[in-house]
């Protein structure tokens, strides 16, 4: 692997954890226990890397349909997770940012984001953005609606809108686009993960499991990136 050409965002869609789990015939939450260990590696690589953001979908806006018992397994492994990590993140100089809708998290979780938001905010090292209670539309429609009240209060004249002014009431605000977008399990769909920013992202689709998803796969799944043809609309002559 080249360090030198390193994606600078990479975002990661975690799917698998439940196949995971029937696999090898445990419980749901066991699956999603595996996955976490699999998402400690990958921040940690990534950070050691130098990669500059890591965005990690967790918990979509569509996953509160999920039993009541899976969802309040998903919530107490996360909140464990902000627990037991947060020490090692902070070392690391790692900047963690919640991506989605704080407000709907139960008040425990909430407050958990909030305080490693908070605790990390003048970290210079990895953007860690942990996508929780995420929908893509639901993040553009939350942008336009603010771009809206400020154009209707005086603050912003409708033709000033463009491309950055939209990204920057983006929960991305200031990072940059995704260059590289992975989806563990074999599913080939985004699930509006990052629907705006995945603009011209590359996308691979490893069929591995999350839980089995090893920092070997990772490296690979940099390389291959590495040798993609970027163009963004042009034509190298
Ligand atoms: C992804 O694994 C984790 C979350 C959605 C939180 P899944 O639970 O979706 O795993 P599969 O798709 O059922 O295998
Ligand atoms: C997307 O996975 C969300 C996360 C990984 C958190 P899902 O497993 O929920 O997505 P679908 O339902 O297969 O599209
Ligand atoms: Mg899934």
């Amino acid at each position: 692997m080249n360090s030198e050409c390193l994606p600078k965002h990479v975002a990661i869609i975690m799917d698998g954890n439940g196949r995971w789990a029937q696999k090898h015939s445990l419980q749901i939450a066991k699956g999603h226990q595996a996955g976490v260990e699999t998402l400690r590696d990958i921040i940690r690589e990534s950070s050691d890397l130098g990669i500059n953001t890591l965005s990690l979908y967790a918990f979509s806006t569509e996953n509160w349909r999920r039993s009541p018992m899976e969802v309040a397994a998903l919530m107490s492994l996360l909140l464990r997770y902000f627990e037991s990590e947060i020490d090692e993140l902070d070392e690391k100089n790692v900047r963690i940012r919640i991506l989605g809708d704080k407000q709907g998290l139960p008040d425990l979780q909430r407050a958990a984001v909030i305080s490693a938001e908070e605790r990390t905010r003048n970290n210079t090292g990895l953007n860690l953005c942990i996508a929780l209670n995420y929908g893509g539309r639901q993040e553009i429609v939350r942008a336009a609606r603010s771009l809206a009240e400020q154009v209707r209060d005086g603050r912003l004249k409708a033709d000033e809108i463009d491309d950055d002014v939209f990204s920057r009431e983006l929960y991305t605000a200031g990072l940059p686009d995704v260059d590289l977008l992975i989806r563990t399990s074999g599913e080939q769909r985004l699930s509006g993960f990052l629907l705006w920013q995945c603009a011209y992202a590359e996308f691979e689709f490893p069929a591995t499991l999350w839980p089995d998803f090893t920092l070997d796969h990772y490296h690979e799944a940099l390389e291959l990136y590495q040798k993609r043809d970027r163009r963004f609309g042009g034509r190298k002559t």
